[in-house]
């Protein structure tokens, strides 16, 4: 079942959004050669609890951490560690902002200092691919459409797309119905209706999609070990597009 949220509750998901946002653009001054990423992780967690959010990924089916921080190969799930950056990285920070009940889910892939100009290349055309399918968005349109968008883009320069992985419904739940592939048709799949509150979130690879869960059982990571990026927004379905809830 697809819940449509109402005003009040889009306002709530719109503060633990915003949080979410300020989070970010919080943390990237510190995302430097040498920094490891439990740093990065306990700094976030202490900017959000200061905001009045909570780090829900802490806990979430056991996860040990208030933050994800996956980095090069790692696509998702990177459980923060004592790993230090190295110039040329690139790091993927996602996490969820609870507030009042209500969760929002934002993702950036940040460079550490100088990042080879085909990688980040890459990483630029996955925060478009973002955006491609966010394009899409409004009342009527369906979930396919999103995937579709997301993946034809992504094919047409040349980058794999992880469908292992989804965007998602979110409210009270970090996860709810539906699931939002980052692939699919055109037309297919359930229909977006106003006040549907989703998270989107492409996860791309410079090299083939496959991917494998490495052994702490949370990670997962890329097959043949190239760099994958990973972006993503909160939003909610408006009659005519979208709004962002992990905003300014
Ligand atoms: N934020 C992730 C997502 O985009 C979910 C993380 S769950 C955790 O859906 F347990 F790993 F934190
Ligand atoms: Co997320
Ligand atoms: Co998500």
């Amino acid at each position: 079942m697809i819940s449509i949220k109402s005003e009040r509750e889009i306002n709530l998901m719109k503060q633990a959004g915003h949080i979410n946002y300020l989070a970010h653009q919080y943390i990237e001054k510190f995302i430097v050669p040498g920094v490891t990423t439990l740093e990065l992780d306990k700094k976030i967690n202490e900017f959000v609890r200061r905001h009045g959010g909570i780090c829900s990924c802490f806990g979430f089916e056991g996860f040990p951490r208030y933050t994800c921080i996956s980095v090069n190969d790692e696509v998702v799930h990177g459980i923060p560690s004592k790993r230090k950056l190295k110039q040329g990285d690139i790091v993927k920070v996602d996490f969820t902002v609870r507030k009042d009940g209500y969760e929002s889910d934002m993702t950036k892939t940040y460079f550490v200092g100088k990042v080879d100009d085909n990688i980040k290349k890459f990483v630029l055309d996955t925060e478009k691919s973002l955006y491609e399918g966010l394009k899409v968005i409004k009342e009527g349109a369906k979930i396919g459409d999103i995937g579709n968008a997301i993946c034809t883009f992504a094919q047409k320069h040349g980058y794999g797309v992880v469908e292992e992985l989804c965007g998602h419904g979110i409210g009270t739940n970090m996860h709810e119905d539906p699931e939002v592939p980052n692939y699919g048709e055109k037309g297919a799949g359930k229909t977006l209706k106003a006040g549907m509150t989703l998270a989107i979130e492409p996860m791309l690879t410079y090299g083939e999609n496959g991917v494998y869960m490495k052994d702490n059982d949370w990670t997962i990571a890329t097959d043949d070990r190239s760099y994958s990026a990973h972006f993503e927004h909160t939003v909610v379905v408006t009659k005519t597009g979208y709004e962002l809830l992990t905003g300014e």
